[in-house]
């Protein structure tokens, strides 16, 4: 391995870029190549590049060919990481792929199976936990300043889906299904802050605005707009999410609670303001700051978070330590959201067992 870590970006659409213009910022570190079946998603990579270096690839096995790079960042569509990660993973070098790590139960526990002897550092982004005002929580109840979890709370109320190349995130065969696709994130902070795995899983939810007055080849599209979703996991944790994706009337797009026996934590995204109170104080005692990370040089569209994940990347892949959000994660997530999905379509509670 070079001193200077090399990256090979594959998928330069949106997130492809954002990575693009983390590891830009970031010492010791250089983009040398990037592949894109769309000339024009190459093109606006060779933008990004800035002038620097960069060698180009309209298919992704020409650049695992050309074995010019310490590490891979895998921003493709939803319902091509499987494929994508079957050929990357021959190549022995670091992995990072994209959220989520793919559409199918089956597909999870395909790659966890590789991922659980691969001798490379194997990360999946799901950043989420790296929002400072969500890392500033989380903190806060592993340190035991809440007692004992009882409880988490994730409300997301957002704008819809925006447009993607090649529109590919209109199908639920596509993305794997909102409650995969977007909420995968928010399944795996609670499972994160349970620090245990889910047990069963019953929600609620539907198409209820969103894309239906657009066609493509003939078709509609079919993705939930907004859920109710309550897990319980092994440990007694429970957990609810409240999904809404035509809510652009909100200040805040995430709102996270964590109840426990003494206290209670929340992070507003993206006002970053955090508040953390304690039973014995009611109301007067809590405690309220907005949360800054100095270290993050480049917002993104995720106000950071993108920018420390790959911080902590690269040192793993410096110091040959395990990825700090695993293969594990990923399955568990996919799992998540896929039993969200079924308890809509069947009406009725999915024990984690019947998908395991
Ligand atoms: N972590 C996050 O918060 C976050 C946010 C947005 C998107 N994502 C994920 O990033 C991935 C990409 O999403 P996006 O928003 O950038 O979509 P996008 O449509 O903007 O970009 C995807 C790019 O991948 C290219 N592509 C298609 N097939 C490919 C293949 N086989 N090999 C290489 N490139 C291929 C497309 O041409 C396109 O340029 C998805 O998995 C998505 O879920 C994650």
């Amino acid at each position: 391995m070079s001193t200077t870590l090399r990256y090979g970006l594959i998928g330069t659409g949106m997130m492809g870029l954002e990575h693009q213009r983390n590891l830009n910022a970031i010492e010791g570190v250089e983009v040398v190549a990037a592949a894109d079946p769309v000339q024009e998603s190459l093109d606006w990579a060779t933008f990004t590049a800035e002038g620097r270096p960069l060698e180009t690839f309209l298919d992704y096995r020409d650049l695992l060919t050309a074995d010019i790079c310490d590490a891979y960042v895998i921003s493709s569509p939803n319902f091509t990481h499987r494929a994508v990660l079957d050929d990357v993973m021959k190549s022995g070098k670091a992995i990072m792929v994209e959220k989520p790590l793919c559409t199918t139960v089956a597909d999870a526990r395909h790659i966890l199976e590789q991922a659980r002897t691969y001798p490379n550092v194997f990360w999946v982004g799901l950043e989420y936990r790296y929002m400072p005002p969500v890392q500033h929580i989380i903190q806060v109840a592993q340190r035991g300043e809440l007692g004992d979890v009882a409880m988490v709370a994730i409300r997301e109320h957002r704008h819809p889906f925006l447009v993607k190349v090649g529109n590919w995130n209109r199908f639920s065969e596509n993305t794997g299904g909102t409650l995969t696709e977007k909420c995968c994130h928010f399944f795996d902070l609670m499972r994160l802050i349970a620090q245990s795995n889910p047990m069963r899983v019953m929600a609620t939810g539907d198409q209820r605005f969103n894309h239906l007055d657009e066609t493509y080849d003939g078709r509609t599209p079919d993705i939930l707009d907004n859920a109710f979703v309550i897990v319980d996991f092994e440990n007694g944790v429970r957990a609810s999410l409240d999904l809404s994706m035509f809510a652009e009337g909100s200040v805040n797009n995430e709102e996270l609670s964590i109840v426990g026996r003494t206290g209670k934590a929340e992070a507003f995204i993206p006002s970053g303001i955090v508040r953390v109170g304690q039973r014995s104080g009611w109301g007067a005692g809590v405690h309220e700051e907005t949360i800054v990370d100095d270290r993050v040089l480049v917002e993104g569209f995720h106000h950071g978070a993108s920018f420390l994940e790959h911080l902590d990347f690269a040192q793993a892949i410096r110091t040959g330590t395990p990825a700090l959000v695993t293969a594990e994660d990923g399955y568990w997530s996919v799992l998540m959201g896929a039993a969200a999905h079924l308890s809509i379509d069947e009406g009725r509670v999915v024990h984690l067992s019947e998908l395991r």
